[in-house]
């Protein structure tokens, strides 16, 4: 491995001012990626993380986007190309939860959830494939046309009542991922997705915040820890790279094990 797989790769991080898109864009940065650092609602969060990219020698900018609205995609990618050119690294990561009990689950609940989580990341998918596929491969930067990222979750697999509409949001992102790679697959575009488990961000803390919570979320885990950003960000950057060149189509899961059916570790 290069000690800078990404160089001179543009890369573009949604929902990367907090957890787990965070750590992808600092990871990408330090991998000598320039990074777009989307966020929606803190721009002072997202400059602080765009100056520690910078800090690595490499190109940084903020771009404000709802990823579930079309014009403000649109313009966040036409504003990436006008100052960078172009885009070699799409990571849809931008995603949240609105959890309620299935009788009392609005419709906003359930629109707001798969807008941002499923409906972003086709939006996001589209206007990069449409560059990526006129731009075409440049050997020099990479043996792909470009690669897109999709962070989808334990939940693409594991069924979670209280939580319908993010389950089903992540469901939807694994056949959304797995299609979309096997239709850009002849345009070299590789397409993968990460499915982190129990990673410590603001989006869980209540599992994880207090002694309590954090050993009943432990028994879910067979490696005995909470995950951390960098650990999905390594994988993204492996991702990103020609390391991983023939991965294509696939889920990588970065979850301490919690697909194992850790309820069978003993008995049955
Ligand atoms: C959810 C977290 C949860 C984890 C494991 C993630 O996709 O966003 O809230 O802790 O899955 O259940």
């Amino acid at each position: 491995m290069s000690c800078q797989p990404l160089k001179g790769q543009k890369a573009l991080v949604t929902g990367a001012s907090s957890g787990i898109g965070e750590g992808v864009a600092l990871a990408l940065g330090a991998a000598g990626a320039d990074v777009v650092v989307n966020y929606n609602n803190k721009p002072e969060a997202a400059q602080e993380i765009a100056d520690r990219i910078r800090a690595c020698g490499v190109q940084a900018m903020t771009l404000r986007a709802d990823v579930s609205r079309e014009n403000e995609v649109r313009a966040m990618f036409q504003e990436m190309f006008k100052s960078w050119g172009t885009i070699d690294i799409l990571v849809n990561n931008a995603g949240l939860q609105r959890d309620a009990p299935f009788p009392e689950m609005t419709l906003e609940e359930w629109n707001l959830v798969l807008g941002v989580n499923l409906t972003g990341m086709f939006l996001c998918a589209r206007e990069a494939a449409r560059e990526m596929i006129r731009r075409g491969i440049r050997p020099e930067i990479s043996r792909a046309a470009g690669k897109i990222i999709c962070i989808s979750s334990v939940h693409e697999r594991i069924p979670w009542a209280g939580h319908v509409n993010y389950a089903a949001s992540k469901g939807g992102v694994k056949l959304f991922m797995e299609s979309l790679a096997q239709e850009l697959a002849p345009h070299r575009i590789r397409v993968n997705s990460i499915a982190p488990g129990a990673i410590q961000t603001s989006i869980n803390r209540g599992a994880w915040e207090t002694p309590e919570a954090l050993a009943a979320l432990l028994r879910l885990i067979p490696y005995g820890r909470i995950g951390l950003p960098e650990d999905v960000a390594r994988a993204a950057v492996w991702l990103a790279s020609d390391d991983s060149d023939y991965v294509h189509g696939q889920t990588l899961f970065v979850d301490g094990g919690m697909t194992l059916y850790p309820a069978f570790s003993h008995g049955g």
